[in-house]
């Protein structure tokens, strides 16, 4: 367990014991790494796991000695809590975070906030009716090689072509799950822009979006790609490949390429053509390839702790309403944008074969 400094100092009210009470909704991968960082984390304590199955709730609140419920909305209320993490699949984090914040308890949720901007803004307009903070878990923009790559293209006088592609290695055999199930994860464009924000974060404002989804069903065959909402109506899929596309007013393109579902190792990784040079990363390198005007270099990645920073950063603005490096607002746009792409992906192509 890693022992390291927190920077919660509270100025709100908090529990009787001083330190920030944290429930956490759900007990699988996210529940764990969000529990191990608040162990080493001396401003907060968990109190309770709420979670569904109750096999893992139990066996993560028998880890970290706290309770476990079944009763997810009784855990949020409960007067020793003070702060709620959802870390729930995608498709309950609107509900769960709006019980949170209607109890009166801070937000931490994984991402996505919500699957539509109407979920999306009414937790932003119940947050800020309670005085609330909301932090969304969006760690790819504070990721090492992702900030690296951001302060090299700046040097570089600016992205004109971004090229990411995120595709986990072996995630056939790996990614089974929730991940395959548009009704619980969303539309396939979801996760190219949430896994995508680091080519977003920071850019300024996008004028145009567009996006392209090719699934392979459970059964073999096509799946239909058309959703009447987020990805509610989409079949699981064994395979799926989705494109966005977007424009930003500084006049720059962004390409983002999400693959889910395949076998082997993969070729994710960035290339960023910049006004004067090139930067270059393959996913999981230990360094970042930069070509400008003074030639060729390898830029070692940093080593750092995305998931304790955000969780810092979300103490810090709730002890001291300190601003975070992903606004509520930013979570928010997110949402927004995913779902225009999903628009975009279900308008299909302007003409027929070309
Ligand atoms: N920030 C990051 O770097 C990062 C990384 C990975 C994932 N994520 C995000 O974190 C979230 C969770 O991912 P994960 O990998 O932790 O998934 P996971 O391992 O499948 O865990 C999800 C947990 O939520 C529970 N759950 C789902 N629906 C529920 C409901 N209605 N009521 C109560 N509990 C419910 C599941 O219970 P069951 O066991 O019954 O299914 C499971 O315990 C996703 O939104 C994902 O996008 C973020």
């Amino acid at each position: 367990m890693r022992a390291r400094r927190c920077l919660g100092r509270w100025a709100v009210p908090v529990s009787a014991s001083g330190l920030l009470g944290v429930a956490i909704v759900g007990s699988g991968g996210m529940a764990a790494a969000r529990a191990e960082d608040l162990a080493a984390c001396g401003g907060a304590r968990l109190v309770v796991i709420a979670g569904r199955n109750q096999r893992t709730a139990a066996a993560l609140a028998r880890r970290f000695g706290v309770e476990h419920s079944r009763d997810a909305l009784a855990a949020v209320r409960r007067g020793d809590v003070d702060a709620v993490m959802v870390t729930t699949h995608p498709d309950t984090h609107a509900a769960f975070g709006a019980a949170a914040l209607a109890a009166g308890k801070h937000l931490f949720s994984e991402s996505p906030l919500a699957l539509t901007p109407l979920d999306a803004a009414q937790l932003l307009d119940l947050a800020r009716a309670h005085g609330l903070v909301v932090r969304v878990g969006h760690t790819s923009p504070l990721r090492p090689a992702p900030r690296l790559i951001r302060a090299q293209v700046n040097a570089l006088g600016g992205a004109l072509h971004d090229t990411l592609v995120i595709q986990f290695p072996n995630d056939r055999r790996a990614g089974r799950g929730a991940g395959f199930v548009p009704s619980v994860s969303g539309h396939p464009v979801t996760y190219a822009v949430v896994l995508g924000l680091q080519v977003i974060h920071g850019r300024g404002p996008i004028v145009r979006i567009d996006a392209a989804a090719a699934v392979d069903g459970a059964d073999g065959r096509h799946a239909e790609v058309e959703a009447p909402a987020a990805g509610a109506g989409l079949r699981p899929f064994e395979r799926c490949a989705a494109v966005v596309t977007l424009q930003f007013q500084d006049g720059g393109l962004a390409t983002i390429v999400y693959r889910r579902g395949f076998d082997g190792p993969s070729s994710a990784g960035r290339v960023v053509v910049c006004r004067r040079g090139e930067v270059r990363y393959q996913e999981g390198a230990d360094h970042v390839r930069v070509v400008g005007p003074d030639g060729a270099r390898a830029l070692p990645v940093p080593a750092a702790d995305p998931w304790a920073e955000e969780l810092d950063e979300f103490l810090a603005a709730v002890g001291h309403g300190r601003p975070m490096s992903i606004s509520a607002a930013d979570a928010a746009r997110v949402v927004a944008l995913v779902d225009a792409a999903r628009r975009a992906a279900e308008r299909g192509p302007a003409a027929g074969p070309l």
